[in-house]
């Protein structure tokens, strides 16, 4: 036996963060390729708040669990958890506490050698800071709808929310051609345009804001008349949640429970363009549609090639790393590249290109 599978035994898995599509696929690759390496899998539910409870919440994944049903499920078996900081945990009277040391202690108790967290840029940030404290090997794998994790190509989810986007413009376009409408579709993606710009481009949008680009309303409403005066009977617009608005505030709905989410950004383009143009215009959000259903092909591949290159990094004993795709390629990179770090749409993105190319209007004035 080598001196690594000596020392790493025992792993942990756990999801976190808002869900989406392919987390199963990645949990069922860390499983099989764990497992093909002699490594015992504990998963964790619930993020690190499994770990807060007591009794510890998880279950010993073994692969007869994940089978290729796994591949196809939406969601996550572990659950998850997008408001669980355990350094900032939100306590029934409404204060928060920083209940790290709980978290490490629970991680300690199920004597684990290692953990593997699936999670967007927030969660990989605090499970850094978790691991660096309990000094806990840590290997993290990017996922999100919204494809901001930094140094990774694409995140886990990001496709699928793609797919469900590039569907509702496809159901859209139809109705609002018989009804000479515009219709505004607004998608997720927190502070980040990258959903609204792939499907904006793959559903043949005419408009397509993102909070990266600044917009100037007369140049949206423009291009709307001058697409209405070359014959054509109905536009589309997509609007990433996150957008500011000329006020230059993005907009934002604070929920029952006090949570602070994007809201309202696709009422308020669709409200500026019927004032301006009086065009008859519809609004759709689109919402967690983006998050579940099916994984689509792309996020199954991507999930696997992540999460079994995880368990390799374990096995190898080279921990304190996030795999990340790049340029095609599996590979990794230090977790403190990834941590803390956001990636945002550039001008140089190829998608930024295409859109440039066709010359879909992206509310500005290139
Ligand atoms: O970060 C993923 C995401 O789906 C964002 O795109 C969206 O703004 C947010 O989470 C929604 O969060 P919740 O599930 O708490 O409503």
């Amino acid at each position: 036996m080598s001196e690594h599978r000596l020392r790493y035994n025992r792993i942990g898995v756990l999801t976190s963060g808002g869900d989406c599509a392919g987390l199963n696929a990645a949990i069922r690759a860390v499983v099989l390729r764990a497992h093909s390496h002699g490594l015992t899998v504990i998963g964790i539910l619930a993020a690190t708040a499994g770990l807060l409870e007591r009794p510890l919440r998880f279950i010993e994944l073994e692969p007869s669990a994940c089978d290729v049903r796994m591949l196809r499920r939406g969601g996550t078996i572990l659950e998850t958890v997008n408001k669980g900081n355990p350094f900032a945990y939100p306590m029934p009277d409404g204060s928060v506490a920083d209940r790290s040391e709980e978290a490490i202690a629970g991680f300690r108790a199920l004597n684990l050698d290692a953990l593997i967290g699936i999670g967007g840029d927030g969660s990989l940030r605090i499970l850094a800071r978790l691991a660096e404290q309990g000094g806990i090997p840590f290997i993290g794998v990017p996922k999100t709808i919204d494809n901001d994790v930094a140094e990774t190509d694409w995140s886990i989810g990001y496709m699928t929310a793609v797919e469900a986007a590039v569907d509702a413009l496809d159901r859209l376009a139809p109705t609002a051609a018989s009804h000479r409408r515009v219709m505004v579709l607004e998608v997720m993606g927190r502070d980040v345009g990258w959903i609204a710009l792939a499907a904006g481009i793959a559903g043949g949008a005419d408009v397509i804001l993102v909070p990266e680009i600044p917009f100037d309303p007369e140049i949206i409403c423009e291009r709307l008349r001058d697409r209405y005066a070359l014959g054509h009977n109905h536009a589309l617009v997509v609007c990433a949640e996150g957008i500011k608005l000329c006020s230059g505030e993005a907009v934002y709905q604070t929920m029952v429970d006090g949570e602070i989410r994007h809201a309202g950004a696709g009422q308020a383009v669709a409200d500026l363009i019927a004032n301006a143009t009086g065009a008859e215009t519809r609004v759709t959000v689109l919402g967690h549609v983006q998050r579940g259903g099916a994984p689509c092909a792309f996020d199954r591949i991507l999930a696997s090639a992540l999460g079994s290159h995880a368990v390799d990094l374990v096995v190898h004993g080279k921990t304190n790393r996030v795999v990340i795709q790049q340029k095609g390629k599996t590979t990794d990179v230090p977790l403190s590249a990834v941590a803390g770090k956001t990636r945002a749409l550039k001008e140089d993105n190829s998608l930024m290109q295409v859109a440039r190319r066709l010359n879909i209007c992206l509310g500005d004035n290139p």
